[in-house]
């Protein structure tokens, strides 16, 4: 794990074609005050919006345009550009470069440059909205998250086409903190088929709420969106593990190279969870509900005159008990999530207690905090030697956080 600070990072910063491409003359200048160096590639497009001449002035160093063009070199071919850096940075990034880099071109000097690169790499995507919420971009973004690229923003906002929504590129001081985590955070890119920290080991995650049916047409449920559990899982696959996701029902994609088992009630997920072991790790993250509706009915509950229905509950399986608890084929490495609204470590470290568990990863979810569907956590890891504060990071960096951890805890070294 490197970790770094803006002064003295090396960063290189990929323009791309947009209008917000302004943006990121003025985000050189913060990158710079704050003692960072930066290298600039810009994308033809990007010339269209703002002159090389700009970046020149304000990075104090050549700036790059033309793969092939050899007086541009410096000495410096694409491929040492970008293995020089501490951190590449994408701003903005159109629909088409996130489509390129998703489909792993090399046609120009900035997908060639990204694809050269073993370095993380932050993205600040900046399109209209229609085209940010379009099925082909959104599955472009899962995929490139599962490769490990980080993303900030797009903000919600008015846009310069006039429209309203997310789409536009983040601010240059939200792009400059995002710089500050990334190059905090471990670096861990996909590794080859076979390889990673987690190469030969099994690891099963849950995901997601529940439904707990009380009719064909009603249900009881919760506000989890699966992003948390979702990112171990593309986190955990990426170290090189056997991933099987065990998932309630979300809008998400399914992260690649996962196996996904879809399901709705606790008990389903409990049976496919307890049908994907053995594995080497199993981390809860899914909201389970605890209770069901002891009696659904197999038709819709009409409103009648007698009143609301009284519903009498049943207790679910508690799957991560349960899981800890097995004899044969327990996990290795066992990790639940608390998920609360008071007395966070307090709780947590009853439910490590009364749960079984190895590790519980404590995250509060009390109004306005927007855990819940949020994209950021702020985690406290609680094992039975003590606890330790993790930083507020996006879901991505908690997941490759953990995934680490659970890693270094396999290995024995923790
Ligand atoms: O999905 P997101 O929008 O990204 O939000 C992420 C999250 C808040 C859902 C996630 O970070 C989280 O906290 N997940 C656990 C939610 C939860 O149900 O917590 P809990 O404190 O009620 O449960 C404790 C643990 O027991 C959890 O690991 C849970 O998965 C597990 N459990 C609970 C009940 C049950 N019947 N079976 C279980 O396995």
């Amino acid at each position: 794990m490197t970790a770094q600070t803006l002064a003295g990072a090396r960063l290189l910063l990929i323009i791309g074609g947009g209008v917000a491409a302004y943006k990121s003359l003025d985000l050189i200048r913060r990158l710079r005050e704050r003692g960072s160096a930066v290298n600039v590639a810009m994308s033809a497009a990007a010339q269209r919006f703002v002159t090389p001449l700009s970046a020149e002035a304000l990075s104090g160093r050549p700036v790059r345009t033309d793969l092939f063009a050899p007086t541009e070199h410096s000495g410096m071919g694409h491929i040492e550009y970008s293995r020089d850096a501490d951190l590449l940075v994408v701003a903005p990034a159109t629909a088409d470069l996130l489509a390129r880099m998703a489909h792993g071109l090399a046609d120009d000097l900035a997908t060639t440059t990204l694809l050269a690169t073993d370095k993380r790499t932050l993205v600040a995507p900046a399109m209209n909205v229609r085209m940010w919420l379009h099925p082909a971009t959104q599955r472009n973004v899962a995929s490139l998250r599962g490769d490990g690229v980080l993303f900030v923003g797009p903000d919600d906002g008015e846009m310069a086409c006039g429209e309203f929504g997310p789409g536009r590129m983040a601010e240059p001081l939200a792009i400059v903190a995002a710089v500050e985590r990334a190059l905090q955070s471990p670096t861990l890119l996909p590794p080859p088929p076979g390889a990673g920290p987690l190469a030969g080991r099994r690891v099963v995650v849950t995901s997601g709420p529940t439904y707990e049916p009380i009719d064909p047409v009603r249900f009881l449920g919760n506000r989890s969106s699966g992003k948390q559990g979702h990112a171990i899982a593309a986190a955990a696959r990426a170290a090189g593990a056997e991933t099987i996701l065990v998932s309630g029902p979300t809008a998400l994609a399914d992260p690649p190279g996962v196996k996904v088992v879809k399901i709705e009630t606790a008990r389903a997920m409990r049976d496919a969870t307890i049908a994907a072991l053995p594995a080497d790790v199993f981390v809860a993250a899914a909201a389970v509900a605890d209770w069901r509706v002891a009696d659904a009915s197999a038709e819709k509950i009409k409103k009648g005159s007698g009143g609301a229905p009284a519903l009498e509950l049943a207790e679910n399986p508690d799957i991560l008990a349960e899981v800890a608890a097995r004899r044969g084929d327990r996990p290795t490495l066992v990790i639940g999530f608390a998920a609360e609204t008071q007395a966070l470590i307090d709780n947590a470290r009853a439910k490590l207690e009364r749960k079984g568990c190895d590790l519980i990863v404590a995250n509060s979810v009390a109004a306005g905090e927007g855990t819940f569907g949020g994209a950021d956590n702020q985690v406290t890891i609680v094992t039975a030697d003590g606890i330790e504060e993790w930083p507020r990071m996006s879901k991505e960096e908690v997941a490759r956080a953990l995934v680490m951890l659970a890693a270094r805890k396999l290995a024995g070294s923790t």
